[in-house]
């Protein structure tokens, strides 16, 4: 585990430390002089070596509970959400720790982040594998959380339907060795990042909450980023335990990127051929891939395209915020957070020209399997249990804030 915890606390000189000076004449003793500039050498590296070692630190205030500072957990904050997630805390004044393994995510928006805000006891980046319970252990064992937002995890349906059962192993056990960790420490309050695709393809829309969930067999597995079986799990576990707050957040299609254009979307280029459809559009503006592939025309829709509905990343940290304060010890809340309006894939592609003003080939393709034609959000419990609503539904806009960012940043967060 590496530790790229921003500043080191400064510690107070040590009183005693070669105070033994005062008391020597060097103009009568030269030789004395001599072995007493080396004793103090050794006595300097001794306290550079005891100041490394952090048993001797004054205590870093990420370790400390400090009233009035609610220190939050963001795992996979390297990634697209959890970076946008950290930058909204951050400026809302809470304490920040990343945990993330960087297998997905990227080391340029933490530096963005600690850039913003470098002042000591703000954020601090731990680079570790949460699929390691020693590891997670020793970051429970060395902060003092108040939260967490548990958005590690390796996000991509179309990646996961090439080895589901693989996914479904490295999902649970992260997510059990994080919720072990907070049992163990007691850390009470969860935020966790689950997905409307739980819901598969109901009879009726718009989604509720109480709208039935897929049955889980292997199949229906490879079409879920969060399996139900672990919502059920997470119930299960703390509706027992009477002081775990959990908030579960079932999220729609999340798009765009902060507003300032500091952070964006960088997937790795591997995982392209997995991307979401954002990430298709500004692929195919500029130029990567030949066009856009419009997959299935003949659902029954008003266009024929499928129908969801886009979420701006900018509004999904907000609920996560929200979802925060609101979270009660001994209870599980679960919401849908999308804009509640379906926009068909034709829809989309004529704002992704419009926004990045290029008007690409556009190929329509028979349906891919599995994919479901209407998904869109019934937003009336988070409305009114959290008071959130989505405020930037501009689809053509939200594209165009993301798309800024991108011709900005050619090779993601790398250097260009
Ligand atoms: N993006 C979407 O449209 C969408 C939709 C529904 C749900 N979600 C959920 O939101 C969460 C975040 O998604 P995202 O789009 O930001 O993904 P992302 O891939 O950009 O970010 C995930 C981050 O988690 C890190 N990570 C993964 N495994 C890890 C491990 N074992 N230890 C430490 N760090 C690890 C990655 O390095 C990455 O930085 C995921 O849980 C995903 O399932 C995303
Ligand atoms: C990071 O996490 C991913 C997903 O859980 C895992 O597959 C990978 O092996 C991990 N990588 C490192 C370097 O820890
Ligand atoms: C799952 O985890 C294993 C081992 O930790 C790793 O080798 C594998 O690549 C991971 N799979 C994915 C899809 O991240
Ligand atoms: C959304 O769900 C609520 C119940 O929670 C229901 O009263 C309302 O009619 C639904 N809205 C739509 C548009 O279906
Ligand atoms: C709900 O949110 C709106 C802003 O979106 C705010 O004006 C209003 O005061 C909030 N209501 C409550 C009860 O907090």
């Amino acid at each position: 585990m590496l530790n790229f915890s921003r500043s080191r606390p400064q510690r107070p000189n040590r009183p005693n430390s070669l105070g033994g000076m005062d008391f020597v004449d060097p103009v009568k003793k030269s030789g004395l002089a001599r072995k007493i500039i080396f004793a103090t050498g050794l006595v300097a590296l001794c306290i550079i070596i005891i100041k490394a070692s952090p048993t001797f630190s004054s205590p870093s205030p990420f370790s400390l509970h400090e009233t009035g500072t609610t220190h939050v957990l963001v795992t996979g904050g390297a990634g697209y959400i959890g970076s946008h997630a950290a930058l909204r805390l951050l400026k809302d004044s809470y304490r920040v720790t990343i945990v993330d393994n960087l297998s997905r995510g990227n080391l340029g928006a933490i530096k963005v982040l600690q850039d913003l805000f470098p002042e000591h006891g703000r954020l601090q980046f731990i680079y570790a594998d949460l699929g390691d319970p020693k590891a997670v252990n020793k970051i429970f064992s060395e902060n003092a959380f108040d939260a967490v937002m548990h958005f590690a995890a390796v996000a991509y349906v179309g990646e996961s339907t090439l080895d589901p059962l693989k996914y479904y192993h490295n999902i649970t056990s992260n997510t059990l060795v994080v919720l072990e960790a907070m049992a163990a420490h007691n850390v009470n309050t969860l935020i966790y990042s689950s997905t409307c695709a739980t819901y598969g393809e109901p009879e009726k829309m718009p989604i509720t909450e109480e709208t039935p969930q897929v049955p889980l067999d292997i199949t229906q597995l490879t079409r879920m980023e969060k399996p139900r079986r672990w919502q059920k799990i997470l119930s299960w576990i703390f509706h027992k335990n009477s002081d775990m707050a959990v908030m579960i957040l079932r999220y729609f299609n999340v798009i765009g990127s902060d507003p300032d254009g500091r952070l964006g979307e960088a997937p790795r280029p591997e995982l392209r051929e997995h991307g979401r459809i954002s990430a298709a559009c500004f692929d195919a503006a500029r130029g990567i891939t030949k066009g856009l592939k419009v997959r299935g025309t003949d659902y029954k829709t008003v266009d024929g395209t499928c129908i969801r509905d886009y979420i701006d990343v900018t509004d999904l940290v907000d609920a996560h915020v929200k979802a925060l304060r609101k979270a009660q010890p001994g209870e599980v809340g679960i919401y849908n957070v999308g804009t509640g309006q379906g926009r068909s894939v034709r829809e989309f592609v004529e704002a992704c020209k419009k926004a990045t003003g290029v008007s690409m080939d556009v190929e329509y393709l028979p349906r891919r399997p599995g994919d479901y034609a209407e998904v869109y959000s019934n937003t009336s419990k988070i409305l009114r249990e959290l008071n959130w609503s989505a405020k930037y539904t501009d689809l053509e806009n939200s594209l165009r804030v993301a798309w800024k960012w991108q011709k900005l940043h050619h090779n993601g967060y790398g250097v260009a």
